[in-house]
């Protein structure tokens, strides 16, 4: 009896050290789950190009339509005007600047999605302005 316990012990003590995962392994799986997208917090310096916020140079227009802008104005997307539709644009300026700047900034929905500063949480307002100025100086 007490043998066969032993047997069974020593079975199952063979199978768990086969499950255990070498340092090699190991370091191959925490590889592979690895979030994609590391969290960026104000101020942190690891982030790449700083925010005006976090005190470095503000991102250029240019910058941040491309970073956040074009995947949708670039084709519009969801009725999205146009980059580079001078018609497109003309039917929004012509309430006023202010106001499309506070859409952009905002957000608003009328045909259809603007997400509050193309969804770019770390751009100052400063820097989504930036970004329609350069949409809109690109599309007359
Ligand atoms: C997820 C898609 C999407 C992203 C990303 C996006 N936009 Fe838009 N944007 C839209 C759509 C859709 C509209 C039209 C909404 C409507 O008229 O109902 C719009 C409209 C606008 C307008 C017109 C405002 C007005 O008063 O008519 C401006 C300006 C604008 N976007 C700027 C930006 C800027 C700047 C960025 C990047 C920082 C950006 N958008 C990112 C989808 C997007």
């Amino acid at each position: 009896m007490l043998k066969k316990l032993a047997a069974v012990v020593g079975l199952l003590l063979v199978c768990v050290s086969a499950w255990a995962l070498t340092d090699k392994q190991y370091g191959e799986v925490e590889s592979r789950i690895q979030a994609a997208g590391k969290v960026c917090l104000q101020g942190d310096s690891s982030c790449g190009s700083a925010s005006a916020a976090s005190g470095g140079a503000p991102k250029s227009g240019e910058d941040v339509y491309k970073a956040s802008c074009q995947g949708c104005h670039a084709v519009g997307a969801g009725g999205a005007p146009k980059f580079g539709d001078a018609a497109d644009w003309k039917a929004r300026t012509a309430k006023g600047m202010d106001k499309v700047y506070s859409n952009a900034i905002n957000g608003f929905s009328n045909i259809g999605m603007m997400p509050a500063k193309g969804l770019c949480m770390s751009c100052s307002d400063d820097e989504v302005m930036a970004a329609v100025d350069y949409i809109v100086d690109h599309s007359k």
